[in-house]
């Protein structure tokens, strides 16, 4: 897969050797995210960072990632503060925007949206979520995530046993990370949801035709068991019919410490994509899990800053370049 000048709407566009380039370019970017050195390599890039969605860390990570490496962010938030809401089509919108940015990232509610204003840009559009569709970032963020905790107990992605936990059926972020760990050799995927929220049907064929392990189950004991890796997702209420079709399955699933020492073998990693619902019905993954050495959440958020620098250096042309443009920090850094 060539990334130079390329949208990324899906993770199906990648095999493995980008996945290996995409991290080892992401590797490079620890020095400039931890601010030990400064990059101008996208000096005078404007990105248009466009969402039609509630989002707090893709949003951010995208523009953040993209300051770091010298390059400026227009932003446009919200359905209602675009000509969206005048009735304009995407296409349009996509014309108007890709004249005025050097790269796009979009997220929008329907599924396949991104793919039709991609169709209309002159410039590369990356998808930050089109509906319960895809999310390949927080896909590739997360593998990039797994790949350095399994590394931690020496093991490799190859052979990974996952649950997968929660929303499977509205949850874009487990469909994209499906889709992209069946590029993988024998992965064991465990899909704990209720059986009105399981995985699509389509994604479990392509993975039991590929060789993996897929097991389906509505218990969170049985789940558990046996994995290196649980991830758990938020019940998606906006994709639901109505809040209370989706305050039925609030709370099914509890990861906390208890469910861990229970459940879990002692080196399972927790990860979630997050927001976690924490409001008090939710009981989605407590907060007494925060301190617990294997909760990789937030270091899995972080790492969003360096994969999404990677892709835009990728796609821009720029990662041979980052130390050229290369100068030291000036403020005191206070992480
Ligand atoms: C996810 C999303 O938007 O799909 N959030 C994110 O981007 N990290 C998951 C969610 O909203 O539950």
């Amino acid at each position: 897969m060539e990334f130079l000048g390329k949208h990324i709407l899906s993770v199906s566009q990648f095999d493995r050797e980008a996945i290996e380039k995409l991290i080892t370019v992401a590797d490079r970017m620890k020095p400039y995210a931890n601010r030990e050195r400064i990059t101008k390599a996208l000096n005078g890039a404007i990105l248009g960072n466009m969402f039609f969605e509630a989002s707090t860390r893709t949003r951010t990570s995208f523009g953040c990632a993209f300051n770091r490496l010298g390059g400026y962010v227009r932003e446009t938030v919200g359905i209602e503060n675009s000509a969206l809401a005048k009735g304009e089509s995407l296409s349009d919108t996509a014309k108007v925007m890709s004249g005025y940015s050097d790269i796009i990232v979009m997220r929008h509610p329907l599924d396949g949206s991104v793919a039709e204003f991609a169709k209309s840009s002159r410039v590369p559009v990356i998808n930050a979520g089109d509906g319960s569709n895809e999310h390949p970032s927080q896909a590739l963020l997360d593998l990039y995530t797994m790949s350095k905790e399994l590394s931690r107990f020496e093991r490799p992605i190859d052979g990974m046993r996952i649950a997968m936990v929660g929303d499977l059926k509205y949850g874009r972020t487990v469909h994209s990370l499906s889709k992209l760990l069946k590029l993988f050799n024998n992965i064991s995927f465990t899909f704990v949801s209720p059986k009105q929220l399981a995985m699509p049907v389509d994604i479990i064929e392509q993975l039991i035709e590929l060789g993996h392990n897929v097991l389906e189950t509505d218990n969170l004991e049985t789940g558990l068991a046996n994995v290196d890796i649980v991830y758990q997702t938020r019940i998606q209420e906006e994709r639901f019919p109505t809040k209370e079709e989706a305050n039925k399955f609030r709370g099914a699933f509890r990861i906390n410490r208890y469910a861990y020492s229970q459940f879990c073998h002692p080196t399972t990693v927790i990860m979630h994509p997050l927001p976690r619902d924490s409001r008090a019905d939710a009981n989605e993954l407590d907060a007494d899990m925060d301190e617990h050495p294997n909760m990789a959440v937030f270091r899995q958020a972080d790492n969003g800053v360096l994969v999404r620098m990677a892709m835009f250096a990728l796609i821009l042309g720029v990662d041979e370049k980052l130390s050229d443009y290369e100068s030291p920090v000036n403020w005191t850094v206070l992480q």
